[in-house]
């Protein structure tokens, strides 16, 4: 009898086991998505199924699409861009090409969509599905780094930690998956997913978007891509990645997703998923504080999305230290000296110096001022111990151009050159890793701030022309036309916005329709005269002090983009420093970028949205506005081409000439650094910064040598999967009434948190404006951030500078 109702108890339970199980992972609802809950790929696809392809949608997003994309300024030129880059894309027969495709569900003809934009390889540039799909990503558990290896072959991969260092993400993936994230630090990865770990990089690295340069992309690679894969513009990945670990068997590690809103069925997905669209009052309030906080800090969806996220998990704010205590950081000691190897070459091709253990120096890296408004400063304090003398590097580490406060950054920079006056300091590190740029004023300030030298004093700032569209002529008229438009000194439509190459100010918009034209992109357009934003050119270096070419290293991973590529670019230009990019191909002869995406200014749909919105405020309709999209996707893209700043009348050899078709705008031009060291641990200083000051005292080996790149044959297989299909089956058993149990325990906690409070769907545009250091940038031109509230920094400047 007792077996009777105990086998009675066990099938209730199990039964109810399953029903429980069912609700939890959405087989009744495959949309009931629970935010802060780790969800795996194939239940997102099954949600994802539940929104039928539609016609009518399609049409309507690519024919919006369509209109937008003849804004983008690159479209001309994406044709056919030759070399080096050799971009061949026809947005226009591209985007008609999905319009005439049917797809399998709703999400696929996004995809389609974001697969089109990725061949552009422009960060600036990206179709950003409706937000019911984009507030979604999926992890790999690990983020990863490589090491150069010993024996000249492929770098070692390793693996560098959680992909996030969150306790929330590492609890929850301990308990649903048993792995111990933190355990595996710098453990090495021979495969990936059965490929050799490196070539799997390699690969897979080719699609990386947001740079026109392979060995930008294999550094994002590293750094994002493998781990964080945001369903904004990438598809649903495997349910696994399967790592081969050193002294360890291969493992499959799920392939976890995150949901940044909770739905409570598929209709309520769908719902969000075809909102409508954007439109009412109610909208655009929304959509303001984003412009807002956009407009000091204009993320690509990329950062936005990588920002919001981590704003999502975790309560705690990031730390973006806004303290300057000096302090001492880190102490290292460093083996080092140069061996000069290989290389043939013409000066403007990268040099890899190989690096040698040598006792002669030690070193160590000291913050000087922690991270505060995107800088940091730290000092490399070398002895020689054969001497005992000791000299002084100064590493400037610049993270973004969008500071909170622009009167914060400038600050710290003075503070800053007072350090590096006072203290004599010999050497400086420009450090411009990761940055994904921010505003433009700002690039070019800081670059009359720290090379601003009689030869380098004109111009002071950029002068950009815009393309003439339509609804640009019909926003630039109407607004000088209307009194309140006219005299709105921060609309972009404003004259008073605007000043001409000689700082002189304008009463109409007559400099946008005195244009002429021009030939670029193959195309001949017309474009307006040279202008730029009224910016306060006020900041000036008052220790006087600017180093010698020979005295300064720029510092990039290739991801200086943006802003950061315009800066770069103009001390690449005139050889105002030499440059040292870490990571990239693993080849002796690769030629790496300093720079990725220049662009031009960027903007997105909602701009325009917006704008309309605005016009109308000041009662002015505009006809010639482009269609809103049916739900709340957004299309990201650059609007205003940008040349070298050497090229004072961006791009044209000679006003009066249409044929210019030799100069390429920025974007499409490679700008190699002069030397790179192969390390791809990309943000250990303690490695990178005594590599890179190397340099210094480099003196390139004229003699060519012929290098012969030995191509190493891997005959490296992936292992087998373990064979003690017993104990997989036992631990699966075991696993499976863990993650049973483990859902059991979510469903009800979630059932109690619903009855509490009802789920609400918090929306998109909450942005708050506060980017850590992001790469993928923009070109901004508000010059206007010094009214930038933030009070804390304000008034710790102000407190400081008593
Ligand atoms: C789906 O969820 C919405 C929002 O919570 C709710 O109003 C609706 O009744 C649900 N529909 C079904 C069929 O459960
Ligand atoms: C650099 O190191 C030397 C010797 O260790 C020390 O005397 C000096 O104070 C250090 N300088 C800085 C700026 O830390
Ligand atoms: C530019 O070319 C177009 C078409 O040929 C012409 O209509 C227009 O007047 C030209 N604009 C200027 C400023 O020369």
């Amino acid at each position: 009898m007792q077996i009777v109702i105990g086998t009675f108890l066990s099938i209730v339970i199990i039964s109810s086991l399953f029903s429980l199980v069912n609700c939890s992972i959405g087989l009744d609802d495959p949309c009931q998505i629970t935010e802060k809950v780790l969800f795996k790929p194939a239940e997102i696809s099954s949600c994802f199924d539940s929104l039928d392809y539609d016609q009518d949608r399609a049409t309507k997003t690519i024919d919006t699409l369509q209109q937008i994309v003849s804004q983008y300024i690159f479209k001309d030129l994406s044709k056919d861009s030759g070399p080096p880059f050799n971009i061949q894309i026809d947005l226009d027969e591209e985007l008609a090409q999905i319009a005439k495709t049917k797809y399998d569900n709703d999400f696929l003809m996004h995809q389609a969509i974001n697969n089109v934009f990725k061949k552009l390889y422009d960060a600036h540039t990206m179709y950003h599905k409706p937000w019911c799909y984009s507030a979604m990503f999926f992890f790999k558990p690990f983020q990863i780094y490589a090491v150069q290896s010993p024996d000249g072959n492929d770098p070692i991969v390793k693996i560098k930690g959680p992909t996030l260092t969150d306790d929330w993400f590492i609890q929850q993936y301990k308990s649903a998956y048993g792995y111990d994230l933190n355990s595996y630090q710098d453990k090495v990865i021979k495969t990936i997913d059965s490929i050799p770990a490196w070539k799997h990089i390699t690969e897979q690295s080719q699609d990386v978007w947001v740079s026109k340069d392979i060995n930008a992309r294999l550094n994002e690679y590293l750094f994002f891509d493998f781990h964080e894969i945001p369903l904004a513009y990438e598809n649903i990945p495997d349910e696994f990645v399967e790592l081969e670990i050193e002294n360890d068997k291969t493992i499959k590690f799920p392939i976890v997703g995150y949901s940044m809103f909770s739905y409570t069925n598929s209709s309520d997905f769908h719902k969000n998923c075809l909102k409508g669209v954007l439109s009412s009052t109610r909208d655009f309030k929304k959509n303001i504080i984003r412009e807002n906080a956009n407009s000091k800090n204009l993320l690509p969806p990329k950062r936005i999305l990588h920002e919001k996220l981590l704003t999502s998990l975790s309560t705690t704010k990031q730390q973006d230290d806004q303290e300057e205590i000096p302090e001492i950081q880190s102490k290292h000691s460093s083996k080092l000296a140069t061996e000069t190897k290989t290389k043939t070459g013409t000066e403007t091709e990268t040099e890899i110096v190989n690096i040698r253990e040598n006792t002669m120096n030690s070193g160590e890296l000291i913050t000087i001022l922690k991270k505060n408004y995107g800088i940091s400063f730290k000092i490399y304090n070398e002895t020689n111990l054969k001497s005992n003398s000791e000299t002084l590097y100064g590493i400037i580490r610049i993270y973004n151009f969008a500071p909170d406060n622009v009167q914060g950054f400038k600050y710290q920079i003075e503070q800053i050159y007072d350090y590096l006056y006072q203290h004599n300091v010999e050497y400086l590190v420009i450090d411009l890793r990761n940055n994904g740029g921010g505003i433009i004023d700002l690039g070019y300030q800081l670059f009359y701030y720290i090379f601003g030298t009689e030869e380098y004093q004109d111009p002071k700032i950029g002068n950009y022309d815009f393309r003439h569209s339509d609804l640009h002529y019909e926003m630039f008229s109407k607004c000088a036309l209307n009194e309140e438009c006219l005299n709105e000194k921060d609309n972009f439509f404003s004259p008073k916005y605007w000043l001409d190459e000689n700082e002189k100010g304008f009463d109409s918009n007559i400099w946008y329709f005195q244009g002429n034209n021009y030939t670029r992109g193959g195309n001949i357009h017309e474009y307006s005269s040279l202008v730029h934003d009224h910016v306060d050119l006020s900041w000036e270096n008052t220790n006087e002090l600017y180093y010698k070419p020979e005295k300064v290293i720029v510092l990039s991973d290739g991801r200086c983009g943006s802003t950061c590529a315009v800066f770069a670019a103009k001390i690449l230009e005139n050889k105002l420093a030499k440059t040292v990019t870490i990571g990239g191909k693993n080849d002796q002869n690769a030629q790496a970028s300093a720079i990725s995406f220049p662009g031009g200014e960027v903007e997105d749909n909602m701009f325009f949205l917006y704008q309309n919105y605005l016009f109308s405020s000041y009662g002015i309709t505009l006809n010639t506005i482009y269609p809103n999209f049916y739900s709340d996707q957004q299309l990201t893209f650059a609007w205003r081409e940008i040349y070298s700043m050497n090229n004072v009348d961006n791009g044209r050899k000679d006003k009066n000439s249409i044929k210019n078709e030799e100069i390429l705008p920025l974007e499409f031009t490679f700008l190699p650094s002069d030397y790179r060291i192969l390390n791809w641990d990309l943000e250990n200083d303690d490695a990178i910064i005594p590599q890179t000051i190397l340099y210094f005292n480099y003196v390139p080996t004229p003699t060519p040598t012929p290098t012969t790149t030995h191509q190493t044959n891997q005959k490296e297989t992936a292992e087998p999967i373990s064979k003690h299909y017993y104990i997989l089956f036992i631990s699966g058993v075991l696993t499976t009434i863990l993650i049973l149990l483990l859902i059991i325990i979510v469903f009800v906690f979630k059932l109690r948190k619903q009855s509490k409070s009802k789920t609400t769907h918090k929306l998109i545009f909450d942005v708050d404006g506060e980017n850590e250091d992001g790469f993928g940038f923009s070109l901004e031109t508000s010059s206007d951030s010094f009214q930038d509230k933030n009070d804390d920094e304000q008034s710790s400047i102000d407190n400081e500078s008593q």
